[in-house]
């Protein structure tokens, strides 16, 4: 399977090509080229004589404060405003390097191989970097979009089922998001977490086809783009509140679960059309293959959810900022007044989203959320 095809950035346009193999022709090209590489794939680059910056990929990596390290190893390899930086790996390093690119003499151009799932689908286009600032995730960050995005399927292979549902849950959200015509393509391919390199690189293609819909039309985040933080907002808080025990991908997947259940207590009236239902079953299928899940979400508490929800910064300083679905499907943005009724709405969804594999969460009232409300009604 070969897919290319170009994204048009106001920095001018890039090209993104799906196709196995490419990593290896990369690393045999020519050029001032510095590698910045995670600690998984290194091998074969130091086999290479290649010296790459290694990254041993967890959340504390991306910190503005280990920033300092990446520049200096860059400087310290005679990084000039000619090279380029290639990054190999997957969401944290790309944002290092993205951020790191973006800022390093003013800025170079960087070429991004990415390597999960979740990368390879999803974070690869639209140019972002965020960066951690203490405890506060994603908070700092450059629009710098790499010259060129290489995607070998190749590299999918030695992916574990958590990583590909995490993966999975970020290409329905964007597939859904786009409309339900690309939504049931998706759901043609029969995405899941034993899809083998060929089916996922076609995921891979539908998916990333329609994310260049969103970021074209709305590159710098006003309208459109703004959809395809559905679950980010209630994940976010779940990365949080577990300690990042819960990852990325996989927060989000129960994250587009509470903001389900939000969107249905906002509009009780109205029945979701099916395609609604066969979302939701597929999100729970991919999030129940994850071993060890349930016993980290007992272990976070709805208080926390809530301490961390109050503090993204996606809200403004009176209302709550949420993607729901409405009663007729379409995904959009609500913003709601914040007061103890949204706080109570808000709770609930998220004690839904711990009891997911309930049946009837959506409507059950789980035990603890009276006293929760009672605390925030103060
Ligand atoms: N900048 C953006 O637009 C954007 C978008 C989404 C997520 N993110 C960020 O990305 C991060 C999550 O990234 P991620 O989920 O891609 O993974 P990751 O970079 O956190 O890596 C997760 C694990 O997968 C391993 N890994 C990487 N490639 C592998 C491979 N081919 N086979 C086996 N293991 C492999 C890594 O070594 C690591 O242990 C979060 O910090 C999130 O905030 C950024
Ligand atoms: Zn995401």
């Amino acid at each position: 399977m070969h897919a290319s095809f170009d994204i048009t950035a106001s920095s001018g346009s890039y090209g993104v090509s799906v196709q196995p193999g490419l990593l290896e022709a990369l690393l045999a090209e020519a050029g001032e080229r510095i590698f910045i590489v995670d600690e998984f794939l290194a091998a074969p680059l130091v086999a290479a004589g290649l010296d790459p910056i290694v990254i041993i990929a967890d959340e504390p990596a991306k910190s503005l404060d280990r920033m300092t390290d990446v520049i200096v190893a860059m400087r310290d390899r005679r990084a000039t405003r000619d090279t380029v930086l290639v990054a190999i790996g997957g969401g944290v390093v790309q944002d290092i390097a993205a951020f790191a690119a973006s800022t390093y003499m003013r800025g170079i151009a960087w070429i991004y191989v990415p390597t999960t799932l979740l990368s390879m689908a999803d974070s690869c286009i639209g140019g972002k970097s965020s960066i951690n600032v203490g405890k506060y995730k994603n908070i700092v960050g450059t629009i710098h979009p790499p010259v060129r995005v290489i995607i070998d399927p190749i590299l999918s292979l030695s992916l574990n089922a958590e990583q590909k549902a995490a993966g999975l849950c970020e290409a329905v959200k964007i597939c859904l998001c786009h409309n339900p015509d690309t939504f049931d393509a998706y759901l043609a391919l029969q995405p899941c977490v034993n899809a083998d390199a060929k089916q996922l690189s076609e995921v891979i293609a539908l998916t990333l086809r329609a994310k260049k819909w969103f970021i074209e039309i709305d590159e710098f985040d006003r309208a459109e783009r703004l959809l395809l933080n559905f679950g980010h907002t209630f994940g976010h808080a779940l990365e949080a509140a577990s300690g990042f025990a819960v990852s990325h991908g996989i927060a989000v997947g129960l994250g587009m679960l509470a903001a389900l259940h939000l969107g249905k207590a906002l509009d009780p009236d109205k029945d979701q059309p099916r395609y609604i239902e066969q979302f939701r079953d597929h999100v729970i299928e991919l999030i129940s293959s994850v071993d060890g899940l349930d016993a980290v979400l007992a272990n976070v508490e709805v208080p926390a959810l809530m301490d961390a929800f109050e503090s993204d910064k996606k809200h403004r300083r009176d209302q709550y900022a949420v993607i729901v679905i409405s009663g007729d499907g379409k995904v959009e943005r609500r913003m709601l007044a914040r007061d103890a009724f949204s706080s109570d709405q808000i709770a609930r969804a998220f004690a839904a989203m711990l009891d997911y594999a309930q049946e009837d969460s959506q409507t059950r009232k789980p035990a603890g959320v009276q006293e929760i409300l009672q605390i925030k009604s103060f």
